[in-house]
């Protein structure tokens, strides 16, 4: 089996993460010279698009909490511009000193942290007077088509691998974008826009369900930690959500769309 990290990056980033990343880098809109912070940076989709636009007079840190992540990203490379500086660390405790950066980007990360709010006053704190915060979130998971089929039958199978129902539905947790206003405008940040961008995925049906799985381990390593638990899990999703996966199905490719909510805000 690849490594999660791996599997992440040659399968979420191509079809998920570099799509919406183009969004993400429109509305972020980084200039020369400028020191970007990519936070939950995974295997640093943003942060390899960003090097080349801050050029060699910026700067790039690639932020993750998990090794295996900062791992796989090292390992790719960037044409040109500003080196990066892969760093392991937590987004609700940064060390960075404050106003170090021009941008903080956190693309699908911060619905992932144990207190989202922690991380958005420390976005604030180590920005600069004025510097922008840009925070992207997929929407609540009614908004999602298949995930929203499958999430009942997926939440009922979680305590077999040792998981809690929640990490089933955790990338849509900060979908409503009424929560994710209110949290930039209570650690202080100003001119809050969210706008909905929608990227259409495309996978390939063969081996559909594990793949997914296997790449969301790099986000939530519970998934994979007893192989025979995960065997065991991913056949029952397969069962359970044969008729779900079918209806988006056609041509051997499984397609549907994720839209998400993206923030943008001043320090
Ligand atoms: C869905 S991935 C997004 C990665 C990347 N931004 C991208 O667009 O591909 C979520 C990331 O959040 C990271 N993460 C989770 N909790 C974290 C924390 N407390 N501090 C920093 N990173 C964290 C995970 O390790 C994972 O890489």
């Amino acid at each position: 089996m690849p490594s999660p990290a791996d599997m992440y990056e040659s399968m979420f980033v191509p079809a998920i993460f570099r799509p919406l990343s183009r969004h993400v880098l429109a509305l972020a809109a980084p200039r020369l010279g400028e020191r970007v912070l990519d936070l939950a940076c995974g295997t640093g989709i943003i942060a390899r698009q960003v090097a080349p636009l801050v050029g060699g007079e910026g700067r790039v840190v690639g932020l993750d909490l998990r090794p295996g992540m900062l791992a796989a990203a090292s390992k790719l490379t960037v044409p040109y511009g500003a080196p990066i500086e892969w760093v392991e660390g937590d987004a609700t405790t940064l060390d960075f000193a404050p106003g170090s950066f021009d941008l903080v980007i956190c693309q699908q990360g911060l619905q992932f942290f144990p207190d989202p709010a922690a991380a958005v006053a420390e976005m604030k704190r180590v920005l600069a007077p004025g510097g922008r915060a840009v925070i992207a979130c997929w929407r609540t998971i009614e908004h999602h088509p298949l995930w929203s089929k499958m999430a009942a039958s997926e939440m009922r199978l979680m305590a077999a691998i040792g998981a809690n129902a929640s990490d089933a539905v955790a990338p849509f947790a900060l979908g409503d974008a009424g929560e994710l206003r209110a949290m930039l405008e209570a650690a202080g940040l100003r001119d809050v826009a969210i706008v909905e961008r929608t990227v259409e995925v495309d996978f390939p049906a063969d081996g559909f369900v594990r793949d997914q799985y296997v790449a969301y381990a790099a986000v939530m390593p519970q998934f994979v930690a007893d192989p025979a638990a995960f065997d065991a899990f991913v056949a029952a999703v397969e069962r359970d959500s044969k008729e779900a996966i079918d209806s988006f199905t056609a041509d051997g490719r499984v397609r549907f769309p994720m839209p998400s909510h993206i923030a943008t805000a001043r320090a």
